[in-house]
């Protein structure tokens, strides 16, 4: 009898130790697994869309939020002197770089610890990752984390803009696609992001 209770409150222990193990790794996992959308867009006139109000790399950025449960950031200046139309906007753009400046950003991204993987979007500008883009990677701690690159084009692809190893984080296989089909055949961008996402295991 006495074994009996002996074993029957050593069995209770155990039960209640692996749930509760269990249930934590889970909780961790849910917590490491959130995923972060931060992407720079603009409106205004784009090359081969026209005047757009809404950026072709948003329009990528809410499809991957809506299919992995992700948080968007919009990476935004806090002096937004971009030109509308697109000859003036190239040419703000290309001094930008030459300065290699870091324009300011507005509000940041809250309890940035809790995501374990980052997807950084943006418009290829003149072969490079615009300068915002540059002030974002500048702003938090990416050791330990994986960032997901995606970008939209007219031509040139990603143009090597993709290695953000610098950081620290692990970089995994990015997105490239035309500004032109994220604008005009979302459901041809939905299906090439979704194919992307299958791959990386979304
Ligand atoms: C300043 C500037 C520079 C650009 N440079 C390139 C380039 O080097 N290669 C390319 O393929 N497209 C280039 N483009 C086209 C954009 O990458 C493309 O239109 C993009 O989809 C715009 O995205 P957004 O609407 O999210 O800003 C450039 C556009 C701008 C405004």
């Amino acid at each position: 009898m006495k074994f009996k209770i002996i074993l029957s409150v050593f069995l209770l222990f155990a039960v209640v130790i692996f749930t509760g193990c269990k249930l934590k790794s889970e909780g961790n996992n849910m917590e490491s697994n959130k995923v972060l959308v931060a992407y720079f867009s603009r409106t205004g006139e784009q090359y081969s869309v026209g005047n757009i109000t809404e950026g072709n790399t948003e329009i990528v950025a809410k499809i991957i939020a809506q299919k992995t449960n992700g948080d968007l950031f919009e990476i935004k200046v806090k002096n937004d002197n971009y030109p509308k139309g697109y000859t003036a906007l190239t040419e703000y753009a290309k001094k930008e770089m030459q300065k290699n400046e870091r324009p300011e950003i507005v509000g940041n991204v809250e309890n940035f610890e809790q995501y374990k993987t980052i997807f950084i979007g943006y418009p290829v500008w003149w072969g490079d990752k615009p300068m915002p883009v540059y002030t974002f990677l500048d702003s938090y701690d990416f050791k330990g984390k994986n960032i997901v690159p995606f970008c939209t084009h007219e031509g040139s692809g990603f143009c090597g803009t993709q290695g953000m190893e610098k950081t620290g984080a692990k970089v995994l296989k990015g997105l490239a696609i035309y500004g032109h089909t994220a604008q005009n055949d979302r459901t041809e961008a939905d299906k090439k992001v979704s194919e992307w996402l299958k791959g990386l295991g979304f």
